[in-house]
């Protein structure tokens, strides 16, 4: 029986090879896609994710939008804009038909998890306000989830500030209500940036995409917009998040403790993770990956979609 998952999400680029490897794999039964305001607005997150969808051939997964905004301090910097202004790359993709679901996020995802046919896996591949939004009003739902998986934070250094990662760095406050006191029991994997920065694309694989379709095509015009700032090596951070449950086999992970920086000081929205936590681990954080396989295994997922749709 395929697991049951959604996603909650910014698309955001590598947002979208997320939603497209989910796509890709019968392993995995999409249930429903939520959207957070991150990358860029959330109109545009969620106008993105569902045309993401509809080009993958999945116009039937409902998608429903949430947070525009963190919860406590709109975080500013120049550094915004890594995804073009549109939020994928220059990649324009029709409008898809249909609407989005009215419900707000949190309350969808809530419906979502007791709809599921079973335990629910979730990704949040964004910002974390609508986790966090639907912890706090629906705890005994989440409390059915079977594991969260994050892509977020960092081990080392981050991407938006020299300590923080941006999904971390774009609401604290919900990062450590999910990371380090989420009051509702759900196995957490964190998926940091330490990983995902080293298990991106070069100019080879992305031609191999550009090469194997329409849809490939598209990917590839995406990337190839990505102004990532990490050199020849396109990060898919979001997508190896998906990788790690499809292929458990190719990550390394140890239970850690996570403390979330939510002062206002240079350090906000920096992640201590402790991997010899005193008072008890809150994750199962990815310490390594086999970059080469998980890059492979990607490739093979999306390019596959061309044959599929
Ligand atoms: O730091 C990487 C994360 O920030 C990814 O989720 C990317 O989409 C951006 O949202
Ligand atoms: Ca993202």
């Amino acid at each position: 029986m395929a697991r049951a998952v959604a996603i909650d999400c910014d698309p955001g680029i590598d947002d979208m090879m997320a939603l497209l490897t989910v796509c890709a794999s019968p392993e995995l039964d999409l249930r429903g896609v939520t959207t957070v305001g991150g990358n860029v607005g959330i109109e545009l997150t969620t106008r993105n994710a569902r045309s993401v969808l509809s080009l993958a051939g999945r116009g039937d997964v409902p998608v429903a939008a949430g947070a525009a905004r963190s919860l406590v301090r709109v975080p500013v910097s120049e550094k915004r804009g890594a995804h073009g202004d549109g939020g994928l790359g220059g990649i324009t993709l029709p409008e898809p038909p249909g609407t989005a679901d009215l419900r707000p996020a949190a309350e969808f995802l809530a419906a979502t998890v007791a709809a599921a046919p079973g335990p629910l896996t979730l990704f949040a591949v964004g910002p974390l306000t609508n986790v966090a939004l639907f912890y706090a009003l629906y705890p005994q739902v989440a409390a059915r989830l079977d594991r969260l998986v994050v892509m977020g934070g960092s081990i080392g250094a981050g991407n938006m500030t020299p300590a923080a990662e941006f999904n971390v760095w774009f609401d604290p406050e919900a990062a450590h209500r999910v990371l380090t006191d989420p009051g509702v029991p759900v196995p957490t994997t964190l998926v940091p940036l330490d990983v995902t920065r080293r298990t991106g694309l070069v100019d080879a694989d992305i031609a191999v995409l550009a090469r194997s379709g329409p849809i490939g095509a598209l990917t590839a015009r995406a990337l190839g917009g990505y102004r990532h700032g990490l050199g020849a090596v396109t990060p898919v951070h979001d997508a190896v998040a998906v990788l790690a449950v499809l292929h458990p086999e190719l990550i390394t992970t140890r239970p850690a403790r996570v403390h979330v920086d939510a002062g206002y000081g240079p350090s906000r929205g920096g992640t201590v993770v402790d991997l010899e936590p005193a008072d008890g681990p809150t994750v199962d954080v990815v310490v390594d990956a086999d970059v080469h396989a998980v890059v492979e295994a990607l490739l093979d997922r999306v390019t596959s979609l061309d044959q599929q749709v």
